[in-house]
């Protein structure tokens, strides 16, 4: 959701400053744009489309910069809407969202102010050339004041020579390497090895010179402990595969074994206490996340027989929920900075939750806030489209599913996890077997993935991760709901996919699948019965090992990610950077 870099030091800014933004495209792509000062003069350059239309910024000179890569929120991506924006002396760069931007353009307009841009963020420059008085730093305080919403901000001013960063609930790092300091949204951008990285937390202000200088809210010069991080996992590397989403899913198999854990009272002390302890578990989450949540809660309630509730983040966030002590809260994110799942999370823990963070970016602003924090381990994910991501999820709740049934002496399920990690294996082959399905998909008006139980979990994975990256619609339902209303939809060119692995509702799915049959639709099966897969109803099928039902989606939601990827390519897309989508939305 869209990317900052910024840079001060010996070198020549713009160079530093598109190279970050390459790194951070993943989180947005509708336009780019930097402004360097030199001389006590902005130099602006901003583009419609990918950080490369800016390669003419390139020659720009200048020791400090900032830059932007936008994902649009208000106005249409346009050169006029791309950031930073300048007004006056000053030019910012914003990612988030400023709630009330009308009331104060109304005040700016009053003042004479005229507004170039749609977007809310533009308003930050003209409150800073109102409160500036020669001091930049200030300046930024007044203005922030002002703002309501979310916002990670860097700002420059002609007659400064210096970087103002400052962030409220979006986030933005700082870095001191050994020609310069960088600031950027996310480490990505500006890891290498030797870059010292410090966190901004929110009201905290970063001034970027010849050093880093930070003060809290209200000026007070304050101290920063670094963060930790990996320089070489940061960097994006294809290793040759055409894109990041097929080499993330040929990853699954070895990210696995590092997201299980064998949670026991020696090694998780006060986490294993309070697992073993709860009466009731909240997930909250969104899109891919919340889908791992759904696996989940099969597998905990059919295993330890406690109540889990999967909440959409977004509608938990406002809905004033029930949080009943002894609730243990999942707050499930890939990136650790979902603007609506920290909302949850945070009310679930003022309500009284126990809060345990499911994420795979340890420094991430998810883990400043929760109780415990539960690393996924999947290692970088860069496209859009979250896969392996979901499958580490998956073996981390599943071992919390299987400590708590060991503890009350209900079964024990751990084996079986670690079943899965020659099962995945197998699994892998599918995905090569469905890209005979392809041709199928791409004259379809509309999809559907069809499942029970686990097996509708899954189907709602496989059904956004189509719509995500090839633009079909589609919708994953559960099999016994069709015949309500929606197998009105299907006809012959009408392509279903069922997934079969629970045995109790086999021939219940089944049944789904003959009413789809009966009116023309093709059927493909992914299924770990044998005896499914030649049924004449069936146009193709995929097997995928048998291994604990509960676990079953780890294996088939593989071919359902693979699915969505080929569809993909073949339609031309790029699975990388599916339109109007990006990695991280750190934005309501
Ligand atoms: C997944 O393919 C999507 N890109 C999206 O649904 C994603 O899972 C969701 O935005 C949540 O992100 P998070 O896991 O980083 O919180």
């Amino acid at each position: 959701m869209c990317g900052i870099v910024g840079y001060y030091g010996s070198e020549n800014a713009a160079p530093i400053l598109l190279n970050g933004l390459e790194k951070l495209e993943y989180r947005g792509y509708d336009s780019a744009g930097i402004a360097v000062v030199d001389g006590g003069k902005l130099q602006l350059v901003r583009k419609k489309g990918s950080v490369s239309e800016l390669f003419s910024a390139r020659g720009i000179q200048g020791h400090l910069g900032i830059g932007h890569t936008r994902w649009a929120t208000h106005g249409a991506p346009s050169e006029i809407n791309a950031h930073p924006h300048v007004y006056g002396k000053f030019a910012v760069v914003h990612n988030g969202i400023i709630e009330n931007e009308y009331s104060l353009k109304e005040e700016c307009r009053a003042r004479g102010d005229v507004f170039s841009s749609e977007t809310d963020s533009e308003v930050i420059a003209h409150l800073l050339d109102f409160y500036y008085e020669g001091n930049l730093v200030t300046a930024v305080k007044d203005t922030v004041e002002r703002l309501k919403g979310s916002y990670a901000l860097a700002v420059v001013c002609e007659e400064c020579d210096c970087i103002v960063c400052v962030r409220k609930a979006s986030p933005l790092v700082v870095g001191i390497g050994k020609n310069g300091v960088y600031a950027a949204s996310d480490v990505s951008a500006i890891a290498a090895e030797g870059v010292t990285v410090y966190s901004l937390d929110d009201g905290e202000l970063a001034v970027l010179s010849t050093e880093i200088t930070f003060f809290n809210q209200n000026l007070v010069r304050i101290e920063k402990e670094k963060i930790e991080y990996d320089a070489e996992e940061e960097i994006p590397d294809l290793k040759g595969y055409r894109h990041f989403m097929r080499k993330e899913m040929a990853e699954i198999p070895q990210v696995l074994g590092k997201s299980i854990y064998d949670y026991t009272e020696e090694t998780y002390r006060e986490f294993y206490r309070i697992l073993t302890q709860t009466e009731q578990i909240q997930i909250v989450a969104c899109g891919t996340a919340y889908h791992s949540g759904l696996c989940a809660k099969y597998a905990i309630e059919s295993l330890c027989r406690i109540p889990v509730e999967v909440c959409i983040a977004s509608e938990y966030r406002y809905l004033d929920p029930i949080v009943r002590s002894g609730t243990l809260a999942l707050a499930v994110s890939q990136s650790g900075e979902t603007a609506d799942t920290l909302a949850a999370a945070q009310l679930a823990k003022n309500k009284g939750a126990y809060l345990a963070a499911v994420t795979n970016v340890p420094y991430s602003s998810l883990t400043r806030i929760a109780d415990a924090v539960l690393p996924t381990n999947a290692g970088r994910e860069v496209a859009v489209a979250a896969t392996k991501s979901f499958h580490a999820q998956l073996v981390l709740l599943y071992s919390l599913a299987s400590a708590l049934a060991k503890a009350k002496g209900r079964e024990e399920c751990l084996p079986h996890i670690y079943d899965l990690l020659d099962q995945v294996k197998c699994a892998e082959e599918t995905c090569e077997e469905v890209r005979s399905w392809v041709p199928h998909f791409l004259g379809a008006r509309s999809v559907f993935f069809l499942g029970r139980g686990a097996d509708y979990a899954s189907s709602l994975e496989g059904s956004l991760k189509l719509k995500e990256i090839t633009y079909l619609p589609s919708e994953g339902y559960p099999a016994g709901e069709l015949k309500h209303g929606t197998l009105a939809l299907v006809d012959c060119s009408t392509p279903v996919v069922a997934v079969l692995t629970q045995k109790a509702f086999a021939e219940k799915t089944m049944n789904a699948v003959h009413e789809v049959y009966a009116r023309g639709a093709k059927v493909f099966l992914i299924t770990c019965f044998e005896e499914y897969c030649n049924r004449k109803e069936v146009t193709s099928s995929v097997l995928i090992p048998v291994c604990k039902e509960e676990f079953t989606p780890v294996l088939s939601v593989l071919p359902l990610q693979a699915l969505a990827y080929y569809v993909s390519i073949a339609r031309g897309n790029n699975p990388d950077k599916p339109r109007n989508l990006a990695k991280s939305v750190t934005v309501e």
